[in-house]
This record gives structure tokens, sequence and C-alpha cells, in this order.
């Protein structure tokens, strides 16, 4: 399906595909409240869960449905992303690598890379209602509202109402010339 695989660099980020080195840093991480509060990571997951979950996707056909956002520079962990087989993206940073536009560099980073790697339709989020720094995020990588897929779900014990973003995919060049 792709010709192109991960590591993907854009601006000040690097996406890499997960390794065993990771999973106590990415255990570590969920612990802070504000992925707690607007992921459905769980509240005690361990080291040794997130190496089973990525010697999983490193031996499944699409390794790079998740990835490591990393600094350029000097290869810092910054965040997680991940996109599932419905299109469906999701992310979170570790809490000392937000305020530099990670996140929005890596959704962007990200999308324009299955657009250009898949013949993907459309890629899509959901975003807790109170999640308003994640909403900036999409606005900012070039996501729409999607209110078709507006939901109410339970969330690990509590109702969440969720807003829909999407991003459909570009017009191929030969297309996108109007005569
Ligand atoms: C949602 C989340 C990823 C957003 O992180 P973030 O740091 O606000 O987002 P970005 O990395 O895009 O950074 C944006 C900030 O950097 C600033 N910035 C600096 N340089 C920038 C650049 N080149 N491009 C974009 N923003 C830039 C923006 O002005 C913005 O600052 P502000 O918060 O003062 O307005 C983060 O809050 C998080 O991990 N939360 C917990 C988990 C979560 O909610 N995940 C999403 C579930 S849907």
């Amino acid at each position: 399906m792709t010709t192109q695989r991960p590591p993907l660099t854009a601006a000040s980020v690097t996406l890499r595909e997960w390794s065993e080195d990771d999973a106590q840093w990415y255990a570590e991480s969920t612990r802070d409240p504000a992925i707690q509060r607007f992921t459905t990571e769980s509240a005690d997951l361990t080291a040794e869960e997130v190496r089973a979950a990525i010697l999983a996707l490193r031996a499944s056909d699409r390794p790079y449905a998740g990835l490591v956002i990393t600094d350029v520079t000097i290869g810092e962990r910054l965040g997680n992303i991940a996109v599932d087989d419905d299109g469906e993206v999701s992310y979170w940073l570790a809490a000392p690598a937000r305020g530099r536009g990670a996140a929005t560099m890596a959704l962007r980073c990200l999308s324009d890379w299955i657009f250009a790697t898949t013949d993907a339709p459309e890629l899509w989020l959901r975003v807790h209602s109170e999640n308003t720094a994640s909403q900036a995020v999409a606005l900012r990588a070039g996501y729409e509202r999607d209110a078709a897929r507006d939901d109410e779900t339970v969330v690990k014990g509590e109702s969440w109402s969720r807003i829909a973003y999407k991003r459909s995919r570009p017009p191929a060049a030969a297309e996108a010339i109007t005569p």
C-alpha cells in the first residue's frame, strides 16, 4: 500500500515507528492528568502492556499506524500519533512537549503522508467537547468540523460529549486544474 515508510519529517518534528525501548516512556507519559482526562489511555497502563502493543504493531502490515513524535534535531520523544483502519486519528503530547506546535505539525505530516501514499478518501478525529487545545490542533492542521460524526459515549466510566473533525483527500493535481 505504501512505497515510502517512516520516519517522516515536517518542520521541527520527525515521526518514527515505535521500538520496545520506548515502552517505559509511553507508559509514564500517560499518567499525565490531561492525557487521562482527554484520551482513552488507561490510568494504570504498564510498560509491559505497551511493549506487547508495540511488538504487535511492528508485526502487523501497518506498523506506521502508530508513530512516536520526536524532535527533529535531538530525537527527544514528544508524543504519540496513531491512525486506525477506519481513518480515525488520535494523538497526545507528553506534558513538557506542549505549546510549540508539535501536535499540529505531526497531525499535518501524518495526514499528508497518508493521502500521498494510500487511497484513503478521508481522515477524521473526535475530541472531547471541553478539549479546546485539541480542537485548535485539528483546525490548524487543516481539518474541518464534521458534525455528522459528533457523538456521546462513555469513556473510563464517564460520559463524554465528542465533536468530530475531518480532512478530505485533496484533489489529485490533474483534477485540481479547472479549464
Ligand atoms: C491536545 C494536545 C496534543 C495539544 O497540544 P498543544 O501543544 O496545545 O498543540 P501544538 O503542539 O499544536 O502547539 C500549539 C501551541 O504552540 C504554539 N505554536 C508555536 N509554534 C507553533 C507552530 N509552528 N505551529 C503551531 N503552533 C505553534 C501555538 O500558538 C499554540 O500555543 P497556545 O497553546 O498558547 O495557543 C495536548 O494538549 C495534549 O496532549 N493533551 C492531552 C491529550 C489530548 O487531549 N489528546 C487529544 C485527544 S483528541
